[in-house]
């Protein structure tokens, strides 16, 4: 796609400027270290602090985040529920370093079976940072892409029987313009950590074209200097988006 400029490093190469990651790997953090889970979803979410930071400097533009899929609430009720305490305490106590920080904050999945207080704290960050440019910052909460793709499949119906549009007039923009990513660009690259290599439900429209990295790394373990060392690589591979190799 169009989306990347070119790096100054690489005259007629472009780095990724859209990086998404699936932090995988905070309970065998913890667990590894006889502490319950919850603790490693804690220091994962220091890790986030981190890695948004650093994001601006290594040429990122747009950082999305997988912090909760629709299937993760098969898991146990204290576990989800810490989870959701957690994203309500990131969203209070980053706020104001986010604002002052220029990161504009969206968040993509099915909010409304999240708890009220929580969608409300949602949409007062999207609001308050709407304006801001440095870093665009999309965390994903009870999101699945699979629940994405029928959500915007029932938009585009409704509007379809309305008469709002022509079936014959849907095109892949169509498409693109109703799921919940509509207006970012598409990833440029996908990292996972702690050493799965499955996508999870994780932007299968959106990543079509992606390149993907998995680190052996744990989420909680995961620094800026891994995620520099992960932009380096990428530099190196030649993308063809279905064509023939530049000569
Ligand atoms: C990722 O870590 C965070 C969420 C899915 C919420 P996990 O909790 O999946 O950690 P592992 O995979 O059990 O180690
Ligand atoms: C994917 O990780 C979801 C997030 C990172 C939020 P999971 O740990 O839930 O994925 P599976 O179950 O290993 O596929
Ligand atoms: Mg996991």
């Amino acid at each position: 796609m169009a989306h990347s400029s070119p790096d100054p490093a690489h005259p007629g190469r472009a780095g990724p400027q859209h990086v998404a990651i699936i932090m995988d790997g905070n309970g065998r953090w913890a667990t590894n270290r006889g502490l319950p889970r919850l603790v490693g979803h804690r220091r994962g979410a220091e890790r986030v602090r981190a890695i948004v930071a650093a994001a601006p400097g290594l040429g990122i533009r747009w950082l999305t985040l997988y912090a909760f899929s629709t299937e993760n609430w098969k898991r146990s009720t204290e576990e989800v529920i810490g989870l959701m305490r957690l994203f309500a305490r990131y969203i209070e106590r980053e706020a104001d370093r986010l604002s002052a920080n220029g990161v504009r904050v969206r968040f993509i999945g099915d909010r409304a079976r999240l708890d009220p207080r929580l969608q409300a704290l949602m949409a007062g960050i999207e609001a308050r940072t709407a304006a801001n440019a440095v870093l665009n910052l999309t965390i994903a909460v009870n999101y699945g892409g699979r629940d994405e793709v029928t959500r915007a499949a029932r938009a585009l119906a409704v509007a379809a029987l309305r008469g709002e549009i022509a079936p014959e007039a849907i095109t892949e923009a169509t498409v693109a313009g109703v799921l919940d990513t509509a207006g970012l660009p598409d990833p440029d690259l996908v990292i996972r950590t702690s050493g799965e290599t499955r996508v999870s439900n994780f932007l299968p429209w959106q990543a079509a074209y992606a390149e993907y990295e998995f680190s052996p790394v744990l989420w909680p373990d995961f620094l800026p200097a891994h995620l520099a060392e992960i932009m380096a690589r990428f530099g190196l591979r030649e993308r063809r988006f279905g064509a023939v190799a530049a000569g």
